[in-house]
């Protein structure tokens, strides 16, 4: 199996405390896995280290190989990392089409604002980019709702969105913070579903997820931290038998 993701030995630190501490794991190339920890362990500042969006203060990360600790979160997204947030990110005003659009654009020679000059290089690429906001809004059951304002839409929904605004990026590695964070249980269904699909894909996708249901059917390796720390790693029924996963996570209700 290829490893597409290394985190090694990263640190992160905000003044005195230490959110993430030392943590290393590999992620293989098409496989699911899952970050899970009590609130406030350090996992969705795990994301914001890989994608760019804090610096870190030691280790390093390897995607496809390369280095890329340390660059800028537009280059991380052209090479191939998108991610939706914990807390929903959308363009609340605009419609879920142009949402998407907001994704596929970064990836466009001509950028957000060269429709303005209406070369006829430029409208192939809109027409290109809208085309496939289209295909992915199909692909994660939003098609339907293609006109609509953002913020009409139900959180589950949103969710979907922003799931298919990153998937317009054409990643090779899908971030995905709480996916499931206020949906219900039939919607959460469907999302092990659409999971399944974006990895049929080819698409790897690392997930942050408290809905344990999910997590044990959708990831076939988990990562657990605590306080910052990893303090296990393995298959779901791996994870579910460790007696320290238990006592710091499992074994509470609280999470
Ligand atoms: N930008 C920040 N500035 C200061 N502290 C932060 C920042 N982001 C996260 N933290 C702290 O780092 C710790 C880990 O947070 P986080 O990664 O969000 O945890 P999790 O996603 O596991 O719930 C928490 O104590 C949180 O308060
Ligand atoms: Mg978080």
């Amino acid at each position: 199996m290829t490893t597409l993701l290394t985190l090694k030995n990263l640190t992160k630190k905000f003044g005195g405390l230490i959110a993430v501490n030392n943590v290393s794991f590999d992620t293989d190339e098409k496989s699911v896995m899952g970050l899970i920890g009590p609130n406030g362990a350090g996992k969705t500042t795990v994301f914001n280290l890989i994608t760019g969006n804090y610096a870190s203060d030691a280790g390093e990360i390897i995607f496809d190989g390369n280095p890329i600790t340390g660059l800028l979160t537009h280059r991380i997204v052209s090479l191939g990392i998108a991610r939706t947030f914990q807390t929903i990110r959308l363009f609340q005003n605009m419609s879920v089409l142009e949402n998407v659009l907001a994704g596929c654009h970064c990836r466009m020679k001509s950028g957000i604002f060269g429709g303005m000059f209406h070369t006829s290089a430029q409208k192939h690429e809109e027409k290109q980019a809208v085309d496939r906001a289209m295909k992915e809004l199909e692909f994660v059951g939003l098609r339907r709702y293609t006109e609509q304002l953002s913020k009409n839409l139900s959180y589950g929904n949103q969710r979907l969105l922003e799931i298919a605004r990153a998937l317009a990026t054409s990643p090779r590695l899908l971030i995905l913070d709480e996916p499931a964070g206020g949906m219900n249980e039939q919607e959460t269904d469907s999302l092990i579903g659409l999971i399944r699909k974006i990895q049929d894909r080819g698409i790897t996708v690392l997930l942050i997820e408290h809905d344990m249901g999910l997590v044990m059917k959708a990831c076939e390796k988990i990562v657990v931290i605590e306080y910052g720390s990893k303090i296990a790693e393995g298959t779901p029924g791996e994870i579910k038998a460790n007696p320290r996963v238990i006592e710091a996570y499992l074994g509470t209700d609280e999470n």
